[in-house]
């Protein structure tokens, strides 16, 4: 699924079953951080219009996401916990060599955020069917937010193939892919969006 060398198993699905306040929270952060990370990448490309209003309404929609995981939240009676560590992000940003040239950054980010953006999709879509019978509201809300995410990866991997040779980014991208299928099969299931 969106081009993802590794499947989630349904188990993690029943550990967020079991700990939604978590799983809620985590989804929670994520939201900000794609709106942080979608802000960010702006200073790259200032003149850029198309890239910046793209990214703007992009942290836009993300916040929106947060919003309506937060009205989740209290719907449930639960509560907004603390951030927790993302070890995924943390092991996936190690991929890429360190670099100095602003062009590979930007690549690098935008591949990063279509990949996140790709793993929330899937994420979700082994979710939905677990959240059916006893939480109907969510299933739509995930089946809605499966759309606009999969926009996301797709808006964030245009413009990296945009910003450089489309085969040399298609290379990193292919490696990145099975980078990360071999972190998520390495992961210890956590109720967290990409535990
Ligand atoms: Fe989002
Ligand atoms: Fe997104």
């Amino acid at each position: 699924m969106l081009g993802l060398k590794a499947n989630t198993p349904n188990e993690w699905a029943q550990i967020v079953l079991k700990d939604m306040e978590s799983f809620l929270t985590d989804h929670a952060y994520n939201e900000i951080k794609a709106a942080q990370s979608a802000i960010a990448v702006i200073n790259h490309k200032p003149n850029h219009q198309l890239f910046v209003n793209t990214m703007s309404a992009l942290a836009i929609e993300e916040m929106q996401h947060f919003e309506s995981v937060y009205e989740h939240i209290q719907k449930l009676g639960l509560k907004l916990g603390q951030e927790s560590q993302n070890d995924y992000a943390m092991q996936l940003r190690k991929f890429f060599p360190k670099t100095k040239d602003p062009k590979q950054k930007l690549i690098q980010k935008l591949l990063l955020s279509s990949l996140m953006e790709a793993r929330s999709c899937e994420r979700f879509s082994v979710l939905i069917p677990v959240l059916n019978n006893q939480y109907p509201d969510l299933a739509t809300f995930y089946k809605e937010l499966f759309e606009s995410e999969a926009r996301h990866y797709r808006v964030f991997l245009e413009f990296a193939r945009q910003f450089d040779e489309v085969e040399t980014v298609n290379r990193q991208w292919q490696a990145l892919l099975s980078y990360e299928a071999e972190l998520i099969k390495g992961l210890d299931h956590k109720a967290l969006v990409h535990g």
